[in-house]
Protein backbone atom coordinates (compact mmCIF):
# COMPACT_ATOMS: atom_id res chain seq x y z
CA UNK A 1 0.00 0.00 0.00
CA UNK A 2 1.05 3.26 -0.84
CA UNK A 3 2.46 6.01 2.17
CA UNK A 4 0.52 8.68 3.16
CA UNK A 5 2.33 11.90 3.43
CA UNK A 6 -0.34 13.89 5.91
CA UNK A 7 0.92 17.19 7.00
CA UNK A 8 1.27 17.72 11.42
CA UNK A 9 1.80 21.77 10.66
CA UNK A 10 4.48 23.41 12.41
CA UNK A 11 2.82 25.14 15.08
CA UNK A 12 5.60 27.93 14.91
CA UNK A 13 6.24 28.76 11.42
CA UNK A 14 8.67 31.34 10.19
CA UNK A 15 6.98 34.84 10.10
CA UNK A 16 6.15 36.23 6.37
CA UNK A 17 9.11 38.87 7.06
CA UNK A 18 11.84 36.16 7.95
CA UNK A 19 11.30 34.08 5.36
CA UNK A 20 11.32 37.07 2.73
CA UNK A 21 14.96 37.99 4.56
CA UNK A 22 15.92 33.97 3.51
CA UNK A 23 14.54 34.40 0.41
CA UNK A 24 15.75 37.73 -0.37
CA UNK A 25 19.56 36.19 -0.69
CA UNK A 26 19.24 32.52 -0.03
CA UNK A 27 23.04 31.41 -1.06
CA UNK A 28 22.81 27.33 -1.38
CA UNK A 29 22.34 25.12 1.37
CA UNK A 30 22.03 27.27 4.15
CA UNK A 31 18.10 27.75 5.65
CA UNK A 32 15.17 25.13 5.35
CA UNK A 33 11.94 25.64 5.33
CA UNK A 34 8.84 25.00 7.63
CA UNK A 35 8.45 21.21 7.26
CA UNK A 36 10.31 18.28 6.09
CA UNK A 37 8.83 14.61 5.05
CA UNK A 38 9.47 11.89 7.15
CA UNK A 39 8.96 7.82 7.15
CA UNK A 40 10.40 5.17 8.86
CA UNK A 41 11.20 1.37 7.68
CA UNK A 42 12.16 -1.48 9.89
CA UNK A 43 12.22 -5.48 8.73
CA UNK A 44 9.46 -6.37 10.80
CA UNK A 45 7.03 -4.07 9.20
CA UNK A 46 8.75 -2.26 6.07
CA UNK A 47 7.87 1.66 5.72
CA UNK A 48 5.19 3.09 8.08
CA UNK A 49 5.09 6.67 9.75
CA UNK A 50 4.87 8.56 7.00
CA UNK A 51 4.21 12.33 7.59
CA UNK A 52 4.69 16.23 6.27
CA UNK A 53 6.20 17.30 10.29
CA UNK A 54 7.53 20.74 11.60
CA UNK A 55 11.06 20.80 10.46
CA UNK A 56 13.84 20.16 13.20
CA UNK A 57 16.80 17.86 14.74
CA UNK A 58 16.50 13.97 15.03
CA UNK A 59 17.66 12.47 18.10
CA UNK A 60 20.04 9.83 17.74
CA UNK A 61 21.56 7.09 19.85
CA UNK A 62 25.27 7.48 19.86
CA UNK A 63 24.87 3.82 18.87
CA UNK A 64 22.97 4.63 15.83
CA UNK A 65 24.62 2.58 12.48
CA UNK A 66 25.15 5.66 10.26
CA UNK A 67 27.21 7.41 12.69
CA UNK A 68 29.74 4.24 12.69
CA UNK A 69 29.15 2.39 8.85
CA UNK A 70 28.28 5.44 6.50
CA UNK A 71 24.98 3.54 5.34
CA UNK A 72 23.44 6.75 4.24
CA UNK A 73 21.91 7.54 0.56
CA UNK A 74 20.68 10.86 -0.60
CA UNK A 75 19.32 12.64 -3.46
CA UNK A 76 18.96 16.48 -5.27
CA UNK A 77 16.78 17.97 -7.17
CA UNK A 78 14.72 21.14 -7.26
CA UNK A 79 11.46 22.73 -7.52
CA UNK A 80 11.34 25.94 -9.33
CA UNK A 81 7.94 28.67 -9.79
CA UNK A 82 7.00 29.59 -12.94
CA UNK A 83 5.78 32.90 -14.11
CA UNK A 84 1.70 31.77 -14.13
CA UNK A 85 2.52 30.63 -10.09
CA UNK A 86 2.91 26.76 -10.53
CA UNK A 87 5.52 24.89 -9.11
CA UNK A 88 7.50 22.38 -11.20
CA UNK A 89 9.54 19.20 -10.61
CA UNK A 90 12.52 18.82 -13.07
CA UNK A 91 12.85 14.64 -13.65
CA UNK A 92 12.14 14.10 -10.06
CA UNK A 93 11.21 10.23 -11.82
CA UNK A 94 15.10 9.78 -12.04
CA UNK A 95 15.99 10.96 -8.57
CA UNK A 96 13.15 8.08 -7.12
CA UNK A 97 14.95 5.83 -9.94
CA UNK A 98 18.44 6.32 -8.87
CA UNK A 99 17.67 6.45 -5.30
CA UNK A 100 16.63 2.99 -5.65
CA UNK A 101 19.68 2.10 -7.08
CA UNK A 102 21.85 3.61 -4.50
CA UNK A 103 19.73 1.69 -2.07
CA UNK A 104 20.74 -1.56 -3.61
CA UNK A 105 24.09 -0.63 -3.84
CA UNK A 106 24.22 0.37 0.06
CA UNK A 107 21.60 -2.52 1.33
CA UNK A 108 19.09 -0.39 2.50
CA UNK A 109 15.19 -0.50 1.54
CA UNK A 110 14.18 1.10 -1.87
CA UNK A 111 11.33 3.54 -1.23
CA UNK A 112 9.10 3.11 -3.96
CA UNK A 113 9.23 5.67 -6.50
CA UNK A 114 4.97 6.25 -5.93
CA UNK A 115 6.17 7.00 -2.30
CA UNK A 116 9.46 8.90 -2.69
CA UNK A 117 7.51 11.54 -5.32
CA UNK A 118 4.58 11.86 -2.82
CA UNK A 119 7.17 12.75 0.47
CA UNK A 120 7.88 15.49 -2.15
CA UNK A 121 4.84 16.48 -3.33
CA UNK A 122 3.52 16.65 0.02
CA UNK A 123 6.44 18.69 1.08
CA UNK A 124 6.34 21.11 -1.54
CA UNK A 125 2.60 21.83 -1.24
CA UNK A 126 3.14 22.44 2.69
CA UNK A 127 6.52 24.80 2.05
CA UNK A 128 4.60 26.32 -0.57
CA UNK A 129 5.65 29.72 0.16
CA UNK A 130 9.35 28.92 0.40
CA UNK A 131 9.51 28.31 -3.28
CA UNK A 132 11.69 31.57 -4.43
CA UNK A 133 10.09 33.80 -7.33
CA UNK A 134 13.72 35.30 -7.89
CA UNK A 135 15.82 35.14 -11.63
CA UNK A 136 16.89 31.74 -10.76
CA UNK A 137 16.43 30.84 -7.67
CA UNK A 138 14.75 27.50 -6.81
CA UNK A 139 13.82 25.22 -3.77
CA UNK A 140 16.31 22.71 -3.60
CA UNK A 141 15.51 19.00 -2.20
CA UNK A 142 17.49 16.71 -0.07
CA UNK A 143 15.39 13.73 0.20
CA UNK A 144 17.78 11.41 1.82
CA UNK A 145 17.64 7.59 3.95
CA UNK A 146 19.94 6.53 6.70
CA UNK A 147 20.47 3.67 8.81
CA UNK A 148 18.85 4.32 12.05
CA UNK A 149 18.91 1.47 14.27
CA UNK A 150 21.49 1.36 17.22
CA UNK A 151 23.57 -1.43 16.64
CA UNK A 152 27.33 -1.80 16.85
CA UNK A 153 27.39 -5.06 14.08
CA UNK A 154 28.39 -4.48 10.42
CA UNK A 155 25.34 -5.50 8.86
CA UNK A 156 22.49 -3.70 6.70
CA UNK A 157 20.61 -1.48 9.39
CA UNK A 158 16.98 -3.29 10.58
CA UNK A 159 15.54 0.35 11.03
CA UNK A 160 15.88 2.78 8.56
CA UNK A 161 14.61 6.91 8.27
CA UNK A 162 13.88 8.53 4.85
CA UNK A 163 13.44 12.43 5.34
CA UNK A 164 13.36 14.43 2.88
CA UNK A 165 14.37 18.51 3.60
CA UNK A 166 13.93 21.85 1.27
CA UNK A 167 16.09 24.93 1.25
CA UNK A 168 15.64 27.74 -1.22
CA UNK A 169 18.48 27.88 -3.27
CA UNK A 170 20.48 30.21 -5.25
CA UNK A 171 23.99 29.75 -7.08
CA UNK A 172 26.29 27.02 -5.95
CA UNK A 173 29.35 28.69 -6.41
CA UNK A 174 29.39 32.01 -4.50
CA UNK A 175 31.12 33.64 -7.54
CA UNK A 176 27.43 33.13 -9.16
CA UNK A 177 27.66 32.06 -12.68
CA UNK A 178 31.56 32.81 -13.76
CA UNK A 179 33.91 30.53 -15.14
CA UNK A 180 35.13 28.35 -12.21
CA UNK A 181 39.16 26.60 -11.76
CA UNK A 182 39.73 23.30 -11.46
CA UNK A 183 42.46 21.39 -9.42
CA UNK A 184 43.17 17.86 -11.15
CA UNK A 185 43.90 15.70 -8.49
CA UNK A 186 46.19 12.70 -9.08
CA UNK A 187 46.60 12.04 -5.97
CA UNK A 188 43.32 11.15 -4.87
CA UNK A 189 40.67 9.09 -6.25
CA UNK A 190 36.83 9.64 -5.38
CA UNK A 191 35.43 5.52 -6.25
CA UNK A 192 37.22 2.54 -7.20
CA UNK A 193 35.93 -0.48 -10.08
CA UNK A 194 33.49 -2.23 -7.57
CA UNK A 195 33.10 0.29 -5.11
CA UNK A 196 30.31 2.86 -4.65
CA UNK A 197 30.89 5.62 -7.23
CA UNK A 198 27.58 5.54 -9.01
CA UNK A 199 25.65 5.42 -5.93
CA UNK A 200 24.97 8.74 -4.54
CA UNK A 201 26.12 8.17 -0.72
CA UNK A 202 27.68 10.31 2.09
CA UNK A 203 31.14 8.18 1.44
CA UNK A 204 31.80 9.40 -1.79
CA UNK A 205 31.14 13.19 -0.84
CA UNK A 206 33.54 12.50 2.27
CA UNK A 207 36.04 11.03 0.08
CA UNK A 208 36.46 13.89 -1.73
CA UNK A 209 36.76 16.47 0.52
CA UNK A 210 40.52 16.39 1.38
CA UNK A 211 40.98 16.95 -2.48
CA UNK A 212 38.63 19.50 -2.67
CA UNK A 213 41.28 21.11 0.07
CA UNK A 214 44.16 20.46 -2.03
CA UNK A 215 42.43 22.19 -4.60
CA UNK A 216 41.98 25.08 -2.61
CA UNK A 217 45.15 25.19 -1.24
CA UNK A 218 46.24 25.78 -5.16
CA UNK A 219 43.63 28.36 -5.44
CA UNK A 220 40.69 26.67 -7.25
CA UNK A 221 37.47 26.47 -6.68
CA UNK A 222 36.57 22.30 -7.71
CA UNK A 223 38.57 19.48 -7.97
CA UNK A 224 38.66 16.90 -10.80
CA UNK A 225 39.31 13.47 -9.97
CA UNK A 226 40.81 10.60 -12.17
CA UNK A 227 39.72 6.54 -12.17
CA UNK A 228 41.37 4.86 -9.22
CA UNK A 229 43.16 2.22 -11.42
CA UNK A 230 45.50 4.08 -13.81
CA UNK A 231 44.54 7.61 -11.94
CA UNK A 232 44.56 8.48 -16.12
CA UNK A 233 41.22 8.84 -17.18
CA UNK A 234 38.66 11.52 -16.10
CA UNK A 235 35.92 10.52 -14.27
CA UNK A 236 33.92 13.12 -12.36
CA UNK A 237 34.18 17.04 -10.11
CA UNK A 238 33.71 16.62 -6.44
CA UNK A 239 29.68 16.52 -6.61
CA UNK A 240 29.17 17.36 -10.19
CA UNK A 241 29.85 15.61 -14.04
CA UNK A 242 32.12 17.22 -16.38
CA UNK A 243 31.40 18.02 -19.99
CA UNK A 244 33.93 19.10 -22.71
CA UNK A 245 33.56 20.90 -26.53
CA UNK A 246 35.24 20.48 -29.39
CA UNK A 247 36.13 22.60 -32.05
CA UNK A 248 34.49 20.17 -34.38
CA UNK A 249 31.18 19.89 -32.95
CA UNK A 250 31.24 17.03 -30.24
CA UNK A 251 29.97 17.47 -26.68
CA UNK A 252 31.72 14.75 -24.95
CA UNK A 253 31.53 13.26 -20.99
CA UNK A 254 32.99 10.48 -19.41
CA UNK A 255 31.20 7.05 -20.40
CA UNK A 256 29.75 5.93 -16.87
CA UNK A 257 31.88 3.10 -15.55
CA UNK A 258 30.12 2.10 -12.69
CA UNK A 259 32.39 4.83 -10.64
CA UNK A 260 30.71 7.88 -12.12
CA UNK A 261 27.04 9.35 -10.74
CA UNK A 262 24.64 8.86 -13.24
CA UNK A 263 23.53 12.67 -13.06
CA UNK A 264 20.31 13.77 -14.16
CA UNK A 265 21.20 16.99 -15.11
CA UNK A 266 24.27 15.21 -17.34
CA UNK A 267 21.58 12.79 -18.80
CA UNK A 268 19.32 15.91 -19.98
CA UNK A 269 22.57 17.59 -21.84
CA UNK A 270 23.12 14.16 -23.67
CA UNK A 271 19.26 14.59 -24.85
CA UNK A 272 20.00 18.50 -25.85
CA UNK A 273 23.19 18.38 -27.67
CA UNK A 274 21.48 16.91 -30.68
CA UNK A 275 18.70 20.11 -30.99
CA UNK A 276 22.02 22.44 -30.41
CA UNK A 277 23.75 20.41 -33.69
CA UNK A 278 25.97 18.83 -31.36
CA UNK A 279 26.97 15.23 -31.36
CA UNK A 280 26.75 13.46 -28.22
CA UNK A 281 29.53 11.12 -26.98
CA UNK A 282 30.09 9.21 -24.28
CA UNK A 283 33.36 7.83 -23.89
CA UNK A 284 36.82 7.95 -21.76
CA UNK A 285 38.78 10.70 -22.26
CA UNK A 286 42.68 11.13 -20.56
CA UNK A 287 43.66 13.99 -18.77
CA UNK A 288 46.35 13.83 -21.22
CA UNK A 289 43.81 14.53 -24.38
CA UNK A 290 42.12 17.01 -21.85
CA UNK A 291 45.18 18.84 -20.84
CA UNK A 292 46.46 18.78 -24.52
CA UNK A 293 43.26 20.01 -26.02
CA UNK A 294 42.76 22.84 -23.77
CA UNK A 295 46.02 24.09 -24.73
CA UNK A 296 45.61 23.49 -28.55
CA UNK A 297 42.06 25.19 -28.80
CA UNK A 298 40.43 21.40 -30.01
CA UNK A 299 38.65 21.58 -26.33
CA UNK A 300 36.95 24.81 -26.83
CA UNK A 301 34.85 24.71 -23.95
CA UNK A 302 34.51 22.68 -20.64
CA UNK A 303 31.65 22.91 -17.91
CA UNK A 304 30.57 21.45 -15.03
CA UNK A 305 27.23 20.15 -14.20
CA UNK A 306 24.61 18.84 -11.98
CA UNK A 307 21.65 19.91 -9.89
CA UNK A 308 23.17 22.20 -7.66
CA UNK A 309 25.29 23.31 -10.05
CA UNK A 310 22.87 24.06 -13.20
CA UNK A 311 26.00 24.47 -15.87
CA UNK A 312 28.51 26.06 -14.22
CA UNK A 313 31.78 27.29 -17.32
CA UNK A 314 35.15 25.79 -16.10
CA UNK A 315 38.13 28.65 -17.50
CA UNK A 316 40.89 27.33 -16.14
CA UNK A 317 41.98 23.84 -15.21
CA UNK A 318 45.49 23.78 -12.83
CA UNK A 319 47.69 20.57 -12.30
CA UNK A 320 51.22 19.80 -11.22
CA UNK A 321 52.48 21.35 -14.84
CA UNK A 322 50.58 24.70 -14.49
CA UNK A 323 47.83 26.20 -15.66
CA UNK A 324 45.63 25.70 -18.75
CA UNK A 325 43.40 28.44 -19.84
CA UNK A 326 39.99 26.95 -21.29
CA UNK A 327 38.35 29.10 -24.48
CA UNK A 328 40.23 32.39 -23.36
CA UNK A 329 38.65 31.92 -19.62
CA UNK A 330 35.26 33.19 -20.84
CA UNK A 331 31.80 31.42 -20.50
CA UNK A 332 31.79 29.83 -23.82
CA UNK A 333 29.02 30.10 -26.37
CA UNK A 334 27.69 26.43 -26.48
CA UNK A 335 28.14 26.60 -22.66
CA UNK A 336 25.87 29.23 -22.28
CA UNK A 337 23.28 28.10 -25.07
CA UNK A 338 22.90 24.68 -22.99
CA UNK A 339 22.18 26.31 -19.85
CA UNK A 340 20.16 29.15 -20.94
CA UNK A 341 17.95 25.86 -22.21
CA UNK A 342 18.14 23.95 -19.44
CA UNK A 343 16.82 26.83 -17.23
CA UNK A 344 14.40 28.18 -19.96
CA UNK A 345 12.63 24.13 -19.45
CA UNK A 346 12.93 24.27 -15.95
CA UNK A 347 11.40 28.01 -15.31
CA UNK A 348 8.39 27.18 -18.41
CA UNK A 349 10.41 29.99 -20.59
CA UNK A 350 10.64 27.07 -23.48
CA UNK A 351 8.72 24.30 -24.11
CA UNK A 352 9.19 21.13 -22.00
CA UNK A 353 8.91 18.80 -25.29
CA UNK A 354 10.51 15.56 -23.57
CA UNK A 355 7.86 15.95 -20.53
CA UNK A 356 10.70 16.11 -18.15
CA UNK A 357 8.42 18.15 -15.75
CA UNK A 358 6.08 17.38 -13.33
CA UNK A 359 3.72 20.08 -11.92
CA UNK A 360 3.06 19.89 -7.61
C1 LIG B 1 23.41 18.08 -6.45
O1 LIG B 1 23.84 18.65 -7.46
O2 LIG B 1 22.20 18.04 -6.21
C2 LIG B 1 24.30 17.41 -5.50
O3 LIG B 1 23.86 16.59 -4.77
C3 LIG B 1 25.72 17.81 -5.45
C4 LIG B 1 26.16 18.57 -4.26
C5 LIG B 1 27.52 19.13 -4.60
C6 LIG B 1 25.29 19.67 -3.82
Amino acid sequence: MSLQFELRANPHPRTDAERGAVLADPGFGLSFTDHMAVATWTASDGWHDSAVVPYGPFSLDPATAVLHYAQEIFEGLKAYQHADGSVHLFRPDQNAARMARSAERLALPVLPAEDFLASIDALVAADRAWVPVHGEQSLYLRPFMFASEAFLGVRPAQRVTYCCIASPAGAYFARGVHPVSIWISTTYARAAPGGTGAAKTGGNYAASLVAQQEAAAHGCDQVMFADAAEHRWVEELGGMNVYLVTTDGELVTPELNGSILEGVTRDSILTLATEFGLTPVERRISLEELVEGVDSGRVAELFACGTAAVVTPIGVLQDASGSHVVGGGETGETTAALRKNLLDVQYGRAEDTHGWLRRV
